[in-house]
């Protein structure tokens, strides 16, 4: 990130609103934002595309394939993938394309069309808001003075030192490093010419406060490293003094911009490189090392142990994360909790072995790139290097010894959630120390507990109306399916409205959220705005953007849709007369746990349900497509 690019970044900056939770935009104002973001022309920043027909295809961006079936239809101003099964409309693309949350994909797509976002009513918002901008901007304007000082006679020894580490100037530049001078009250000064008040200044942390009063420089003689949000705004700093002096770092402190706990350095470059895994080490010159060396998917927490919201952020930019802490401290039990904690929230996490007293850096410097990705590959699965640590601890030799490791492997293999795995792991284990695998599996079945989620899963089944047998999920997923295309057909065609509601008040809908879209729908068309199929998807969930996608995509082409309305209707009744007959029937099973009387509604519920499916399947206009 260079001086060049931080312009850019400001000038991209000042229309967004930097807190991602305190703002809702209305619904209007995002169709104005879609409207404006044409989606054949946005997808095609990042995909070939090539008309056929109505539609236009490509090679999907989102999984690996050597013939398109990623398709981008025009005029319902949609995507769908029909190999990944991927869709939506153009927020859907680009918060998948750029690993955005739906309102992160809501203001790039804002600043794309240079439409203002509104700032929050609340006063106390606005403020706050105010304050970030405000300490964004002066991290701005602190980035490019040291960037410059770094350049002047004064940063000759900062220069000297990263050519003693072996850093470029072009990655140097890349990462904005910078230097602050060795004085007292340089950048002090120079965020006074700028018309920053001192109250702005001490806000940023990069100013402090004397007991005499008077205002002094954070970083003094120290080598910057400025610290990017997810975007690329510079949120804070860390500086590293050039020689053995102590502390070795000091980091800008938390500010109204600045939780060290929600950030990973480097994540903003890291995150266009990821393909599947990303590494994850301790310090900033050890993602610049690899990242120079050609490493791109690194990124380093930021002098803590893993927090749950780092995990989060992990775990939404990559399935696998690749621990390479340095040697001497990722036995530390802090290091281990972070392990778990990853593991935890849904990561798959490996170990990567350094050798002794070396780190990220040392190695690649001494071993070059091609050796690291081996340390990559060969990194080993949480559980194995677990069960490797414990071996370490303890002389296998000796026979008391072998059975306390042996009941701490027991401990680890408990956890490991997963049946076959567990097994293959207790065959090795078996196979090293000649124990038996019954005795091992023993051992570990005797610790293992159920987990939360497991505990879940039974009780549910054993509740009477999820007493569903196969056929009646199969029965809900029909009569789910049926409301999404009655959803999707009313938003290719308003005027089949009418029909649509009488049959679908709100709560009707068997799957909650179809009644929360539905009601989404309802009101527009009601007030008088209309809906469209990209405005459906405005409503969905990102976990069923894809499924409306297809059926949109594949299965509202109807000719008359009126009728088609009236055949889906008609389909759905009938799946659902056919659920109810089956939970009758199977409830009817145990007639031991009914009281006579229930018995009896029971059995006239259900005749009547015959009759009425018989009804159903007479009737003229019934189609049987589509079912089966
Ligand atoms: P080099 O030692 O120059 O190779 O730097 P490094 O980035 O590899 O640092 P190191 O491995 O020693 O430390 C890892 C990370 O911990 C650093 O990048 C900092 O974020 C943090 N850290 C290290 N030392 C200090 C310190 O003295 N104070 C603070 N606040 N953080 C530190
Ligand atoms: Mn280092």
């Amino acid at each position: 990130m260079g001086y060049r690019k931080y312009r850019r970044c400001r000038s991209a900056a000042v229309s967004r609103i930097k807190d991602d939770d305190s703002i809702r935009y209305s619904d209007e104002l995002i169709e104005e934002i879609r409207i404006s973001n044409d989606i054949v022309d946005v997808v095609s920043e990042y995909v070939r595309l090539e008309k056929k027909g109505k539609n236009y295809f490509g090679l999907c961006p989102f999984h690996r394939e050597k013939t398109p079936s990623f398709s981008v239809e025009a005029g319902k101003q949609i995507f769908y993938c029909f190999g990944c099964g991927r869709g939506g409309n153009v927020f859907h693309f680009i918060s998948l394309a750029e690993r955005l949350d739906f309102t992160e994909a809501v203001r790039l797509l804002a600043d794309r069309a240079k439409i203002q976002l509104p700032e929050s009513e609340d006063p106390r918002e606005k403020k706050k808001a105010r304050i970030k901008q405000q300490i964004q901007d002066i991290n701005l304007i602190a980035a490019r003075f040291f960037y410059e000082a770094l350049k002047s006679k004064q940063g000759e020894a900062a220069t000297a030192y990263l050519k003693k580490r072996g850093i470029s100037d072009s990655t140097a530049r890349k990462f904005g490093l910078g230097y602050s001078n060795d004085g007292w009250d340089d950048l002090y000064n120079h965020l006074k010419s700028h018309g920053i008040s001192e109250e702005a200044m001490l806000d940023s942390g990069l100013v402090l406060k004397g007991s005499s009063g008077n205002l002094y420089d954070r970083f003094k003689g120290r080598l910057m490293f400025p610290i990017f949000d997810v975007r690329g705004n510079v949120i804070a700093f860390g500086g590293r003094v050039l020689d053995d002096s102590l502390p070795k770092y000091m980091n800008s402190p938390e500010t109204a911009l600045y939780n060290k706990r929600k950030h990973l350095y480097a994540l903003n470059f890291a995150k266009n490189h990821i393909e599947g895994s990303l590494i994850i080490v301790e310090g900033y010159l050890d993602v610049i090392s690899l990242y120079q060396s050609g490493i791109h998917n690194v990124v380093a927490s930021l002098g803590t142990a893993l927090t749950e919201s780092q995990g989060r952020l992990l775990k939404k930019y990559a399935n696998e994360v690749i621990i390479a802490y340095d040697a001497d401290t990722a036995g530390q039990a802090a290091t281990m909790r972070g392990l778990e904690l990853l593991t935890d929230t849904g990561c798959s996490v490996r170990v990567l072995s350094l050798p002794e007293g070396t780190d990220p850096d040392d190695y690649i410097k001494r071993n070059g790139a091609d050796r690291f990705r081996k340390l990559v590959d060969n990194a080993l699965p949480l559980v194995e290097y677990k069960i490797k640590t414990i071996k370490t601890e303890h002389d296998l030799s000796k026979t008391k010894e072998k059975i306390k490791f042996l009941n701490k492997a027991a401990d680890v293999l408990a956890k490991v959630d997963n049946a076959m795995e567990r097994e293959m792991y207790i065959k090795r284990l078996s196979r090293e120390y000649e124990i038996s695998e019954e005795a091992i599996l023993s051992e570990v079945l005797r610790r293992v507990r159920p987990s939360a989620r497991q505990i879940r899963r039974i009780t549910k089944v054993a509740e009477p109306a999820g007493k569903t047998n196969s056929t009646a999920a199969g029965l809900k997923e029909k009569i789910i399916h049926g409301e999404r295309f009655v959803l999707s057909l009313l938003c290719v065609d308003n005027s089949i409205y009418n029909v649509v509601k009488e049959h679908f008040k709100i709560g009707k809908f068997i799957w909650e959220e179809n009644n929360r879209i539905a009601k989404i729908l309802y009101k527009r068309i009601e007030e008088g705005y209309g809906v469209s199929p990209p405005e459906l998807m405005n409503t969905v969930s990102s976990d069923e953007s894809g499924i409306f996608a297809r059926i949109l995509n594949e299965e509202c082409h109807c000719d008359d849709n009126e009728k088609a309305i009236l055949g889906k209707i008609r389909d759905i009744e009938l799946l659902k007369a056919e659920m109810r007959r089956d939970q009758i029937i199977d409830l009817l099973k145990n007639k031991s746990r009914l009281t006579d009387d229930e018995v009896d509604k029971l059995e006239s519920e259900l005749r009547e349900l015959i009759q009425e499916i018989k009804r159903i399947k007479e009737m003229p206009e019934y189609k049987m497509e589509g079912r089966g």
